[in-house]
């Protein structure tokens, strides 16, 4: 079967996240940026998938491929795919396609509500202020069996039409960034979806034993143990980031019946890490460092002398704890000044650099990468973005 993956806003990155963990998925095509289609083995389950990865907004099958757009072909197949009920029937269109016009999706909701309307079923447009749905719209009328989000997508001669299964928990995510108790917004704190794609780049499995140390509040920890992950190593060198990394790891536990969890929080240097884990013991590392000032004026040279020095300290001890063929996930700071940005050049050591995505989609996606080939992600706008550095024992 034929499956739509809706990728993030950081489409490069939410790429590199899907494949790394189903890549079933990178013999799929990518269509106007945003969305990838692929065929995967029967059985995939999007409801349970779409839980564990930060970088994907919507998931869903195709049910018709390579019918032009808006034609009777198209309208012929989205009635196939209404099943009305009874009590009212409420359905979406979302026009991912090049060409999509909202007079003519307008239109052709009006030919869906005659055709339910001879089928005697009461029904109900749901439309947004987008073309296309939003999660949140999408989750809270149409994903149930009285409901449907039909999705078109490609350009005006070839389009490809489905239907959505599972859209990102959206509500799950932003309680568990602001319901948590343990905060620091001094240092800052990853959003929760970022922090399943980092650990998600890591490719560690849930039996694997995974470590972030640096862990202030504790995001690495407690979306591992959503993802599943049960053997969990945090650290930090403040003791305000060990209780809140400890008390939010308790408060996910209780709050997501989170069970058999074995979890270990210590207050060490990352720097020193390696004088207290053992050598080759760990599967995979995800880690967001301290980044440098987040506040007020920075000597942007000192700066990048301070972090390029923490980090190659910081990486040697990585090296040393990391099973062969263990993996690391690290963000590193990209300083904004004027046009330029001001890339960090630590130590790499006997690390090797992993590229997560083909050089095919660096083209594609100019704006998603440093020039060495990194994922790279911000805004325009911002002071500070963020490299996303994939390194290999
Ligand atoms: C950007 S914060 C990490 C935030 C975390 N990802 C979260 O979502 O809560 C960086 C953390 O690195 C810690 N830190 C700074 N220098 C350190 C060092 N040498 N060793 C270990 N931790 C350090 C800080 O105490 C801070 O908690």
């Amino acid at each position: 079967m034929k499956y739509f993956f809706v990728l993030g806003s950081n489409q490069a990155l939410s790429l590199a996240e899907l494949f790394t963990v189903l890549p079933a998925a990178s013999r799929g095509k990518v269509l106007n940026r945003t969305v990838l289609i692929a065929e995967l083995e029967d059985g995939f389950d999007a409801q349970q998938f779409i839980k564990k990865i930060g970088g994907i907004i919507k998931i869903g099958v195709i049910t018709e491929e390579d019918i032009p757009l808006y034609s009777t072909e198209m309208v012929e197949a989205v009635k196939k795919m209404l099943k009305p009920s009874e009590g009212k029937y409420k359905f979406g269109i979302s026009n991912y396609a090049k060409y999509a016009s909202p007079a003519k999706d307008k239109h052709l909701a009006m030919l869906i509500k005659k055709y339910l309307k001879e089928k005697e079923a009461s029904c109900r447009w749901v439309i947004g202020k987008e073309r296309v749905l939003s999660s949140v719209i999408v989750e809270q009328n149409l994903m149930n069996e009285r409901g449907i989000e039909i999705v078109i997508f490609g350009d005006y001669k070839k389009c490809q039409v489905g239907k959505t299964l599972a859209v990102q928990a959206f509500k799950d995510l932003s309680y568990r960034d602001y319901g948590r108790p343990g905060r620091d917004d001094h240092s800052g704190m990853l959003p929760p979806k970022l922090a399943q794609i980092l650990i998600n780049l890591t490719g560690a499995k849930p039996g694997d034993k995974l470590l972030d140390p640096f862990c202030g509040s504790g995001t690495i920890a407690t979306e591992a143990l959503i993802l599943g992950h049960r053997d969990i190593v945090a650290s930090d060198i403040s003791e305000k980031a060990v209780a809140d990394t400890r008390q939010n790891i308790a408060w996910t536990k209780r709050k997501f019946s989170v069970v058999d969890a074995k979890e270990i929080v210590m207050l060490i240097d990352a720097k020193k890490i390696n004088t207290k884990i053992t050598a080759g013991s760990i599967d995979a590392i995800a880690t967001e460092p301290y980044l440098g000032p987040q506040r007020g004026a920075v000597n942007q040279a000192e700066n990048k002398k301070e972090l390029e020095k923490l980090y190659s300290s910081a990486l040697k001890a990585f090296y040393e704890i990391l099973k062969k063929d263990g993996r690391l996930a690290m963000i590193w700071p990209v300083r904004v000044e004027g046009v330029n940005k001001i890339f960090l050049n630590p130590d790499l050591g006997k690390f090797e650099r992993l590229n997560p995505l083909v050089n095919e989609y660096k083209k594609e996606y100019k704006n998603g990468f440093s020039q060495r080939g990194n994922l790279l992600y911000g805004r325009e706008g911002q002071k500070v973005w963020r490299e996303i550095v994939v390194l290999k024992k």
